[in-house]
């Protein structure tokens, strides 16, 4: 575990699959910054239509520009002027489930098909409760994505084959544990603890909806969860502030540090690469499968947070993973 870890902090490897995106549609949560504006780049560059799902709509149009007007660093200007696909903005608030509902509705009405969804938003600011009243970490991170993804799902049945969910986690799932009995954290509450664990519910999330799209012969979308390295983001600078590292343990970080771009490499990976075209419900970091905690193997651990998740949103939990899908449509719309 150990020299998985020193593996995935060290080395900076870059996505070196060509796949071009011509005619797919890929939607981005949180791309008006950081790892989802840097992928929303990369992959419009291969010619997708690629959706920013962004609260911010003056941040959004920002990075829109941005990215019409600067390529990644693996292309040149002129190769990049005229092969790109789409960019378009639909707005989308994580801290509140009416908006996760509203954007799905909208993509599912506006867009024919969803071929890449990349699970990326993030935050890890102090305490608060949204006005779902749930701990905002979270929501955000977690609880809103797992919505989001199962009224896309349809939609993505109908892209298939060959679509891929994209879930953001972290190297600091190893830290996380999920107290099914206080989970919004009203008993007992670090910020750090609470972000941990958001990020052990991303990769069990991956697992359990890849053996639940296989139980259901459900074929032709995969499923990944990731580590990008550290990056010195909003989300980094807010986590490391939470467990107020000394200034020798900062500096030694900082030798780890990608850049945004390198920090956006195993997303676009598991978006894109050939190979990873045949694996699901893996964690990755560096652009390859990676080692995750034992908890996030617990199979027994990540059904019941399936389950807390769907009594947090009101769903009913249902053995048939089809029908389960046309009653969360149902209730949710
Ligand atoms: N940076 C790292 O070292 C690191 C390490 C491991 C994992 N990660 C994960 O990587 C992902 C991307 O993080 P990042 O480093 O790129 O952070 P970032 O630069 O702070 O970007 C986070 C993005 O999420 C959006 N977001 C936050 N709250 C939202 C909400 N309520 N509704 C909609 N969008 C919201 C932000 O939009 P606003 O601008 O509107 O806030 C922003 O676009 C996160 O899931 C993070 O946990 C990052």
């Amino acid at each position: 575990m150990l020299s998985s870890i020193f593996h995935e902090m060290w080395f900076k490897q870059m996505c070196t699959s060509k796949a071009r995106l011509d005619g797919k549609t890929v939607v981005i949560t949180g791309a008006s910054d950081g790892i989802g504006k840097e992928t929303a780049r990369d992959l419009y560059a291969r010619g997708a239509r690629v959706i920013l799902g962004c609260r911010n709509m003056k941040k959004a149009n920002e990075a829109v520009e941005d990215i019409k007007n600067n390529p990644p660093t693996r292309i040149t200007k002129d190769e990049y002027k005229n092969n790109v696909g789409e960019l378009a903005i639909y707005f989308l608030d994580l801290c509140s489930l009416k908006s996760v509902k509203d954007c799905a509705k909208n993509l599912l009405t506006n867009e024919a098909a969803i071929h890449i969804l990349i699970n990326n938003a993030g935050t890890s600011v102090p305490y608060e409760k949204t006005e779902d009243g749930h701990e905002i970490i979270l929501q955000v991170n977690y609880l809103s994505h797992f919505l989001l993804t199962l009224l896309l799902l349809p939609k993505m049945q109908l892209s298939s084959p060959n679509c891929r969910i994209v879930n953001l986690s972290s190297i600091a799932h190893i830290n996380g544990d999920i107290d099914f009995y206080d989970i919004n954290s009203e008993k007992s509450y670090t910020q750090y603890r609470s972000y941990a664990r958001t990020k052990l519910a991303s990769v069990l999330f991956t697992k359990e909806l890849a053996h639940r799209l296989k139980e259901a012969n459900i074929h032709g979308i995969n499923v990944y969860s990731l580590h990008p390295g550290l990056i010195m983001t909003s989300v980094l600078r807010n986590v490391l502030n939470a467990i107020f590292l000394g200034t020798v343990i900062d500096f030694v970080l900082k030798l780890f540090y990608k850049n945004v771009e390198e920090g956006a490499q195993t997303t676009i990976y598991c978006s894109v690469d050939e190979k990873a075209a045949n694996e699901t419900g893996f964690y990755y970091s560096n652009c390859g499968i990676a080692t995750a905690s034992p908890k996030a193997n617990d199979r027994q651990y990540a059904k019941k947070l399936w389950d807390v998740s769907c009594c947090l949103l009101n769903l009913k939990p249902e053995e048939d993973f089809i029908k389960f899908l046309e009653t969360v449509s149902h209730q949710m719309f």
